[in-house]
Formats: structure tokens, sequence, C-alpha cells
């Protein structure tokens, strides 16, 4: 199968030119002028920006959690990625504490395997360290290509860990050449304010966020970057959303230390005053949603360098799940639907309105998350040899999201009624176009798994 992309605008992290762009046998083949070759299919991109498909590295397909499942699986959550320009997911499998983690990877195998549009990979979550746990880390990383560890600083009795197990996690985790990341939020503490709030009776999602101020998140990711840098493993700090936290990764930098840090695309849009709506519960995840000042230092941190990546923690739960919290905040799912609109509210939201250069937006949603997480140049990059996973971008189509449209399979949207500047048009994965103007192409099961390389720090 051989396609021909003319004239299209190609932007990686670090370039930007117009070119030709010839796909052979599911990689990037040619890249050049005025190409004269006969291939099966022609694609005129001019007045297009063409980049590779992005990477979400942060996502829960068919998650149990808070005793129910988020309600993408992974034939409709790699779908809807694709249709948003998200060809490669990362997803969490969860360790279930007093069983293994090679128990949890059979189940997580038994969801996602035949049943994925896009191509995914995992992370493995640790969220029970113990001698047996620690003989598997080298089969993760060897074996099953796995060589990113999640830990949880909160979801007590669940998933949390204590510091002493982090650190000996951190130190086999170092010793076998993976990297450790984090949700890094004060479990305890949050704990003592939920259980305060609910005896005062304040049950509303605004003590969701009330719970959870932002001193639980910047007191953990300073805690985590101490035990990072005295343990040397590579570290990453998931959903970040506010300036106490990058200050935390900040100061380790002045100790020329550095923990990576990924922050969502619903940090850089919305904020808590969601949470005095009628149907706040939309909006309940973890962190909760911040501040215009923590957006504004969310943005200056991508600027800066300090943020590498923008994901989503795309955790979507139909609105009959989110009810379940009408009386009790506690009861809500955490979690929020994003994997369709990464790309199109970034762009919308920093490039078009100049927060953000178009190479920093190729940065933080291709290239970053493949280094980091051991996939590049296979992906992320326009480059010879790398699989032709493509986006096809027209930066001046401009379309409303609405629940109504989306592909999620969720019955409400977070951004419903947004505009947004600029639209995927045309998505291929591996050589294959996958959607085209919103016209699926591929089958369910051509998503393949995706083993990852050792961990890149940046
Ligand atoms: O609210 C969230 N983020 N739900 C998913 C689980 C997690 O903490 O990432
Ligand atoms: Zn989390
Ligand atoms: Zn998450």
């Amino acid at each position: 199968m051989s396609i021909l992309i003319k004239n299209g605008r190609i932007v990686n992290a670090s370039e930007d030119y117009v070119a030709d762009l010839l796909i052979l046998n599911g990689k990037i083949s040619a890249i050049g002028q005025n190409f004269q070759v006969n291939a099966e299919q022609v694609i005129d991109a001019s007045g297009k920006i063409v980049f590779a498909g992005a990477i979400d590295p942060h996502v829960h397909l068919d998650m149990p959690f808070m005793g129910t499942f988020s309600s993408d699986n992974y034939e409709t959550g790699t779908l809807a990625a694709l249709h948003g320009g998200t060809t490669t997911v990362i997803d969490f499998v969860l360790q279930t504490q007093g069983k293994s983690l090679g128990y949890a990877l059979d189940q997580w195998k038994s969801r996602s395997n035949g049943n994925c549009y896009g191509d995914y990979s995992f992370h493995m979550a640790v969220t029970d360290f113990n001698e047996g746990t620690k003989s598997e880390i080298r089969t993760m990383i060897q074996q099953e290509g796995i060589t990113s560890f999640k830990t949880f600083m909160a979801y007590k009795g669940a998933l949390m860990i204590d510091d002493g197990q982090m650190i000996q996690l951190m130190q086999e985790v170092n010793k076998q050449g993976g990297m450790v990341t984090v949700h890094a939020t004060n479990g305890d503490m949050i704990d003592t304010l939920i259980a305060k709030h609910k005896r005062e009776g304040k049950l509303t999602p605004l003590y969701h966020y009330l719970s959870q101020p932002e001193v639980t998140e910047a007191e953990a990711s300073n805690r985590f970057a101490e035990l990072a840098e005295y343990t040397g493993v590579p570290a990453y700090i998931v959903h970040m959303t506010c300036e106490g936290a990058l200050n935390a990764i900040r100061r380790s930098t002045m100790r020329n230390k550095r923990v990576m840090a990924e922050t969502c695309i619903q940090y850089l849009m919305l904020d808590a005053r969601l949470y005095e709506r009628e149907d706040g519960a939309k909006w309940v995840m973890s962190p909760p949603l911040r501040e215009p000042k923590d957006q504004d230092a969310l943005w200056a941190g991508l600027r800066q360098g300090l943020i590498q990546v923008v994901a989503t923690d795309h955790c979507p739960f139909t609105w009959e799940k989110k009810e379940l919290g009408r009386n009790d905040f506690s009861k809500i799912p955490n979690g929020h639907p994003a994997i369709e609109h990464r790309v199109e509210l970034l762009y919308s939201e920093g490039v078009a309105k100049g927060k953000i250069s178009i190479n920093k937006f190729v940065e933080v949603l291709c290239a970053n998350p493949a280094k980091i997480f051991g996939m590049y140049p296979r992906k992320g990059t326009i480059s010879i040899g790398a699989d032709a996973d493509v986006v096809i971008f027209d930066p001046n189509a401009r379309h409303t999201l609405s629940a109504k449209t989306h592909h999620m399979n969720v019955d409400y949207s977070s951004y419903e009624g947004v505009e947004v500047q600029g639209k995927c048009e045309t998505v291929i994965l591996r050589g294959k176009v996958a959607v085209d103007k919103g016209e699926v192409k591929i089958p369910k099961g051509y998503g393949q798994y995706i083993k990852r390389d050792h961990v890149k720090v940046m």
C-alpha cells in the first residue's frame, strides 16, 4: 500500500517546512519536493498541517474503578482517539492489592486484545510493593515492554502505597532501567478533609474540590521529587494541575535534577467554578480543576519546558454513574472524557491563540510522549523509517464540540458548545487511512500492542 501526501506543511518538534511525503508498507519512506511517483492514493495537503499521530500516555479504558467501569472500552476509546488525531494510547494496568502484577496484566490483556482500532501500550500501576512484586519488575520491562511503573500517593486502601514502598520500588525500577510515574496528591490529608466535609453535611461536588486543595498536590509532588532525587530513578508526575506542584519540580531543576511532568488538556482550559454548577459532577476528577492562576502557570510551564507532555487522563463515566454521587460527592466516580478532543483543543486554545508555538504543540503531543515512554523514533515524528502515523490537519476549519457528535461512549461532553479552530481531517495509522473526514476506514482489531523500550529522560 502506498500513499503520497502532496504539498503539506510538515511540522515536527523542531521543523516546519512544505514538502511531499511518501508512505510505503506502513512506514514513511521518503520526504522531498515535487515527487512524481505512482502511489495507490494521492492526498493533496495544500494549506494543511501534517504532523505525527499524537500519543496520549494517560488513558483509562474499561477500567474497574469506584464500583463501576470507565465507559469507553478499547474499541470505542481507541476509535474516538483516532477521530481526534491520537493514534497511540498508553493505558494503565492496575495491580489489585494482594495479587501479582502478572495477574493484573492478564486481565487487562483479556479486555484489550483484538479490540483496539488504534495502537496501544500499557503502564503498570504498582499498588502493593513486596518481594513478589519486586521480582516481576524485570519481567515487565524485558518481556512485556512495560517500562513505566505508576504509583498512587492517594486512594488509600485501594491504590495508594506508602513512602517506604515508594523508595523500594524506585530503587528496583532504577536498577532495571525503567521509570516511576506518580499520581502526586497527599492521600491522608485528602481523606481527612473528605471526612470533615461529610461530617459537616457538605456533600455537593464543590466539596470534592475543597477536599483537595493545592497544598495536597504541591506537598506530594515535592515529596515525590525528593524521593526520586534520593533514589536517582527517572521520574514523571502525571496530571499536574497547579502552580504549587509546578514549583516543586522547578525547585528540583534549580538543584540540577529533573522530574518530568505531564498536564492534561482540561487543566489548561477549565477551572473550578464549574463545581458550583448543578451538573458539577461532570468535572469531578482527581486532582480537581483549579484556578485561572494555575492555568497561567501551566501554560508557562509548557513554554519553559518544565512540563513536557499534554495528556487527557481520559476516564469517562456516563451521567447515570456520575449520579451515584448525587447526595455525596465522595461517591462520584472520578474522571473526565477528553481522548477525542485533546489535539484540536490544544491547537485552538494554545496555537491559534498564541500561547504556544506549533512546534511546541507537536513536541508535547507527539515527540515527547514517544521519547519519554520509549517509542521514539518509531512514533512521534515525521521522519524516514518511522511508522506512518500521520495527521492531516486543517488549521482553519471551525467546528463545535458536542455529545451529539462525539465518538466517545459517554452521554455528555465536558466541552458542550465549545467552538474550536482546527480539525483532524485525515488520520493515517501505520500506512493505512484510519479515519477520513469522519469516516472510519479500518476494522476493529487493527490496533497493535506496542512494546516499549527503555525510558529516555528529557
Ligand atoms: O479522576 C481521575 N483522574 N480518575 C482516573 C484515575 C486517576 O487518578 O488518574
Ligand atoms: Zn490519577
Ligand atoms: Zn489517570
